[in-house]
């Protein structure tokens, strides 16, 4: 894993968006992984500066999000349709044929989560995904226990979880129970992943991912099996790691060619 430290979560959000821009100016029409929460707001408005200024050109890039909750309307704000439509698609100038989201209001679910995985293999699958991290350690909405081999399914959302997104909705029983997300072994195939963590709540989630046992009961700790991980926290978020002295030494030694 590569272990990027910054002082400020608004440092945290220019280099994520900085690698995205790399990748995308490299492969043009390259499928990113979406994620939504908190976490990767600072990585799209970062990436959409780079747009109107024109110096990236989003135009064939296409974007799979990764997750969607069951049981609201594809209008209502909060729904991850109208976030990633709102956060992602219009600021990026993303073409939305080519931003697909699970359809969390399927009246055939399990058909509805196939037709997704299809999607990203016809896609020719994700070349980077984003991810944000739970409190608990969730990546997309893989609660604790979900297996390392899942794929998009529906999951019931943790009472931490929905506590988390509350702040979302008017009232914390509006935020749904359900949802349909990736599973782990869908994200697992992603050939790169970014996470990003701001702020002292995520501490003890990102020590638990990087530094602690693979388990499923910290589903983000199933990174450390992939080859090409990148996370980059600030300094809150960093708190527990063990190694960060370590992180810190090796990503500054670096010869500036394989800095982000
Ligand atoms: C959400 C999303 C995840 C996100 C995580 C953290 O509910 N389903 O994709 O990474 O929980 O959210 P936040 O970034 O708002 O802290």
């Amino acid at each position: 894993m590569e272990i990027v430290i910054l002082p400020s979560a608004a440092e945290v959000g220019l280099l994520a968006a900085r690698k995205i821009s790399q990748l995308v100016t490299r492969k043009p029409d390259a499928v990113l992984g979406l994620a939504t929460g908190s976490s990767p707001l600072a990585i799209y408005a970062a990436l959409a500066a780079h747009v109107r200024d024109g110096s990236l050109d989003t135009s064939r890039v296409s974007g799979f999000a990764l997750d969607e909750y069951v049981g609201i309307p594809a209008e209502h704000p909060e729904s991850y349709a109208a976030v990633i439509h709102r956060e992602v698609t219009v600021p990026l100038r993303l073409d939305p044929a080519r931003v697909q989201v699970p359809d969390g209001r399927a009246a055939d679910v399990e058909q509805a989560c196939e037709r997704y995985e299809e999607a990203i293999r016809a896609a020719g699958g994700v070349d980077l995904q984003i991810l944000g991290i739970g409190a608990n350690g969730h990546v997309g909405f893989n609660e604790p226990t979900s297996s390392f081999a899942s794929r998009t399914r529906i999951k019931t959302l943790t009472e931490r979880t929905r506590a988390d997104n509350a702040r979302f909705f008017d009232t914390p029983d509006e935020v749904p129970t359900h949802c349909l997300t990736q599973g782990l072994g869908t994200i697992s195939e992603a050939r790169e992943l970014l996470l990003v963590a701001q702020g002292p709540q995520k501490a003890a989630a990102v020590a638990a991912a990087v530094e602690g046992p693979v388990t499923s009961m910290c589903p983000a700790s199933i990174l450390q099996h992939h080859r090409r991980v990148t996370l980059v926290v600030d300094e809150a978020a960093a708190a527990d790691l063990k190694l960060a002295d370590y992180y810190r030494w090796t990503y500054a030694n670096k010869p500036a060619w394989q800095q982000l």
